[in-house]
């Protein structure tokens, strides 16, 4: 049976390209660092776009809104998580341009920490929300034919995966402040 919730497999995935980009400034490693961060970046640039053309307005028409869980509340999530990854792109080309690369890399590492923060506040919402929500309001076939029109598709690729409490447990800390 499909389910909106399997999307929560997707964001995994989405944070374990996040890692590999980490993976890299940690090693000081900036090609391996901005070519995760590129992967990353169109990955979770397309979920939103399936999420802003097709998920969040069939959500407006026919959800009831929980406080929190507003329409407008996802997009300017959605707005700010996009600045992020501008912000981090023209980062790495500015570090490469520094006599001093390990303070670049630790004030790009720092700047990440809010981004995280949003991301899994946006998760949160959409989880407990979006997501089931959307699942209530919808049939099954509604739900498989909006699927297959998804540039984002959720495929479980068991290479890729880092699941959910694997997650939980990698971005908890900067959830709880
Ligand atoms: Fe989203
Ligand atoms: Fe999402």
């Amino acid at each position: 049976m499909s389910s909106f919730n399997d999307f929560l497999g997707l964001h995994g995935q989405l944070d374990a390209l996040f890692l590999e980009h980490q993976r890299g400034l940690i090693r000081l490693d900036l090609d391996t660092a901005e070519a995760a961060l590129d992967e990353y970046a169109g990955a979770l640039l397309a979920h939103m776009r399936d999420e802003e053309e097709f998920m969040l307005p069939l959500y407006g028409e026919r959800v009831t809104p929980p406080v929190g869980g507003t329409v407008e509340i996802f997009l300017s999530d959605h707005v700010k998580l996009k600045r992020f990854l501008e912000l981090f792109k023209e980062e790495i080309a500015k570090i490469r341009g520094m006599e001093d690369i390990e303070r670049g890399v630790l004030f790009l590492i720092d700047s990440q920490h809010l981004f995280k923060r949003l991301l899994v506040h946006h998760d949160n919402r959409e989880s407990k929300m979006l997501y089931p929500l959307l699942d209530q309001v919808t049939s099954e076939s509604e739900r498989e034919e909006l699927f297959a029109k998804l540039e984002r598709p959720y495929e479980w690729d068991s290479t890729k995966i880092d699941n959910h409490s694997q997650r939980e447990s990698s971005f908890a800390s900067a959830g709880s402040s």
